[in-house]
């Protein structure tokens, strides 16, 4: 355990997760587990930056995604699982860094520009930008020391935030001679990117996204609504799939390659209607996803188990968390 790397990670509680994000995020997670000491958070501090008026949904959120992790198979005895806000140590350590960062490094941060902008879109404009919202990369930097992590595994969305980490790093030990934090570094990995049902990203605000929490009955309906070749229309039109915008797109994502020679053959011929393909794909995507949706039932019946283990991960994470902000404490030379 002690020589592994070490690996922190986090997301926002917003809601249920969509098959984008198993494929893009949580499967990547799973295959890190064991060769890497993993924090895994549940950011809902982050949340509240954006949402701080709208929390009636917070703590089914939490849960929500809470299941979504473990039913992808992120296990709670390889890896720590925890609530930002159920580890204050992070709120501590985030007072010191806040202090020794450029409030223009903060600035220039394009993610926080974006997120600044839904905020404006919302009608709020810039300046109500609020104190914590404007925090947020330096939060996020908070979370990752805390830990004193070596990797961030992100979207390349989040890698700015990382870099703004590694700069907040490199400046606390400049400026307390040392070398106490690790510079962290982003870990980008190859994820084929899911596209949302209708062609668009895969989003909620879309509804056009499948989501892990989904019945085989709604996945297999959603499926049926994806876009295909426009072109072929009637079932003895000769499709081309590589013309189909979405539905082949998942058959080389979730088919083997017998499948797609098998697809591509009843397309191409039209021996294969368009209705059929997708039945095809649904039951193929519904098989691959019945293990998950069996450890969620059994999950959801004992939602007792699902709180402890939240718990248990955060007071795991508190320990350690607690030894990094000592130390910190120390190189700064507070008084103890
Ligand atoms: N900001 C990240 C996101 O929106 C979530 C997050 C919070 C995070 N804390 C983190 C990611 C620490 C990596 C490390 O996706
Ligand atoms: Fe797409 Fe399948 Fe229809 Fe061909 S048969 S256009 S691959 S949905």
């Amino acid at each position: 355990m002690e020589n592994k790397k070490r690996i922190m990670s986090g997301m926002r509680p917003t809601g249920k997760l969509h098959l984008g994000h198993y494929l893009g995020v949580l499967k990547n997670w799973v295959n890190l587990q064991n060769e890497y000491d993993c924090y895994f958070s549940i950011a809902d501090w982050h949340a509240l930056t954006t949402k701080y008026n709208d929390t009636d949904l917070m703590k089914q959120n939490v849960r929500d995604v809470l299941l979504d992790w473990l039913c992808a198979g992120v296990d709670p005895e390889v890896s720590t699982i925890y609530l930002q806000s159920l580890v204050p140590q992070t709120a501590s350590l985030h007072i010191y860094l806040s202090m020794i960062t450029p409030q223009n490094w903060v600035e220039r941060d394009p993610t926080l520009k974006d997120l600044a902008k839904i905020m404006k879109d919302k009608q709020e404009n810039m300046s109500n930008l609020s104190y914590g919202l404007f925090g947020y990369p330096v939060l996020m930097t908070a979370d990752i020391l805390t830990f004193n992590a070596h990797l961030v595994p992100v979207g390349i969305d989040q890698v700015a935030h990382v870099e703004l980490s590694r700069d907040i790093a490199r400046r606390f030990n400049n400026i307390y001679k040392t070398d106490y934090f690790i510079e962290p570094q982003p870990k980008l990995t190859q994820v084929p990117l899911l596209k949302g049902l209708d062609g668009n990203k895969m989003g909620k605000s879309f509804n056009n996204d499948i989501k892990l929490a989904d019945s085989a009955e709604i996945t297999q309906k959603k499926i049926m609504s994806g876009i295909t070749d426009r072109n072929r229309i009637r079932k003895d039109d000769k499709g081309n799939p590589n013309n189909c915008e979405v539905i082949y797109d998942y058959w080389k994502i979730f088919g083997n390659s017998e499948e797609l020679a098998c697809v591509c053959d009843g397309c191409q011929n039209a021996t294969m209607g368009c209705a059929e393909c997708k039945r095809k794909l649904a039951a193929k995507i519904n098989e691959q996803l019945a293990p998950l949706r069996e450890k969620r039932a059994e999950l959801e019946n004992d939602l007792d188990k699902v709180n402890d283990i939240l718990h248990t991960g955060s007071k795991k994470a508190q320990i350690e968390a607690q030894k990094v902000l000592d130390g910190a404490v120390d190189v700064i030379k507070m008084y103890k």
